[in-house]
């Protein structure tokens, strides 16, 4: 049975004192709503990451938002992945489009820092997704069989198997203009096909794969209705403690 999850990326937002109020906030709704079926994870900025591995106390989880593709030496300003597990944390996003659009991550750029944070044991959430122009020339699935194909598809079976994959189209990051839950359905199910035909049906069938872009209280439920939707990635909602619960519990 694969996890149903919801992690909060906060991207580049909140500093230590309102970023401690929020994250406490989130633990306690979340200790009291739910069910133990779901995975709650969170990604601040790394200033935060080891002040919430504590708080978080196992009800929600913590992870980074990017790791360098080296295990250590002189890059300055990098946070290896080792590092990032000294923490405590235990996720970290990978790819995600705005590193691939401000930072230009290729593809195999992406299969090594992935293959950093298995190395130190953290679970990586490995963002695909078109662009709007992708989408509207017809190429995204081209496009998301690449990414694929370049990046976590160079990893072995045991390896894949510690993936969680997001599908973030990128016209709906940050616009209010979310996927529509049969738009969305439509590409988990390719995602899912695709894995079965590189790997086997039963990593396939395992394999968490989350929906980002735009999710809110709103439209979480009838996203996650969707029998290849197994959570959300979650930006602006997951600011807000009681938005980013109300998601969690769409999860039910
Ligand atoms: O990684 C999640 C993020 O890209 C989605 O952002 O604000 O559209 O939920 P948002």
């Amino acid at each position: 049975m694969r996890k149903r999850i919801v992690a909060g990326n906060w991207k580049m937002n909140l500093d230590m004192e309102k970023g401690m109020s929020v994250f406490s906030e989130i633990v306690h709704m979340v200790n009291d709503e739910r069910n133990g079926t779901q995975e709650v994870i969170i990604c601040p900025p790394f200033p935060l990451l080891n002040q919430f591995a504590k708080l978080g106390a196992g009800i929600v989880h913590v992870g980074a938002q990017n790791c360098h593709d080296q295990a250590s030496g002189a890059y300055t300003g990098e946070i290896s992945a080792h590092m990032i597990k000294s923490t405590g944390a235990n996720y970290v996003i990978i790819g995600h489009s705005e590193r691939r659009q401000y930072f230009a991550e290729s593809n195999e750029l992406l299969l090594v820092k992935t293959k950093q944070a298995l190395a130190n044991n953290l679970k990586p959430i490995f963002c695909i997704g078109e662009t709007l122009e992708e989408r509207n020339n017809g190429s995204y699935f081209d496009v998301l069989r690449t990414q694929l194909k370049e990046g976590v598809f160079g990893l072995s079976e045991f390896e894949f198997e510690q993936v969680i994959l997001a599908y973030e189209p990128v016209w709906a990051i940050g616009t209010g203009l979310t996927a529509s839950p049969e738009q969305a359905q439509d590409i988990h199910s390719f995602i899912r096909q695709e894995i079965e035909n590189h790997y086997n049906q039963t990593i396939a069938n395992n394999t968490s794969i989350l929906y980002g872009g735009s999710c809110n209280p709103g439209n979480a439920a009838a996203l996650f209705a969707q029998s290849d939707i197994d959570g959300g990635l979650i930006g602006g909602a997951s600011l807000k403690s009681r938005d980013f619960t109300d998601i969690v519990k769409a999860l039910n």
